[in-house]
């Protein structure tokens, strides 16, 4: 379904001409997805089986942390119900997670995520602008 070929088309984009791509090179990169907040978004689920599934398996790869970060007012009109903060090592580590991830394994995590929403999350990657 929608999470890896959200990322396999943000890859695609990210061509070395990609002023993002040559900045980050080598360089820790944050993934974020975000989990449009719809009615039947299971948070309980999503955060009890969903999230350690795929820290499990994206850790070997060099997913070095994250964190879940969970509407506090979805019914007042949050745009998301939950956003996946993912801290990777560097782009090598999210292609290398991309193109080695079994195929059912892959398959796998598509059918969990219809376990706790009906609505495709929106997946980009961001690099520190500034920190406090
Ligand atoms: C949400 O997920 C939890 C944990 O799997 C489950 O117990 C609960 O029934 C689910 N809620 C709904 C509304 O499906």
């Amino acid at each position: 379904m929608r999470l890896y070929p959200s990322l396999a088309l943000l890859l695609a984009s990210t061509t070395t001409s990609n002023p993002l791509t040559a900045a980050t090179a080598g360089a820790p990169v944050t993934m974020l997805i975000a989990y449009p907040a719809t009615p039947v978004f299971n948070s309980t689920y999503y955060l009890s089986h969903h999230v350690p599934a795929v820290a499990a398996s994206w850790t070997p790869f060099g997913l070095v942390g994250y964190r879940a970060l969970q509407s506090q007012s979805q019914t007042a009109g949050d745009p998301y119900a939950m956003i996946f903060e993912a801290e990777w090592r560097d782009m090598d580590a999210v292609d290398d997670m991309l193109t080695k991830t079994p195929d059912e394994e892959k398959q796998r995590f598509e059918e969990d995520e219809k376990r706790f929403t009906d609505t495709a999350p929106v997946v980009w990657f961001m690099g520190v602008g500034a920190q406090g």
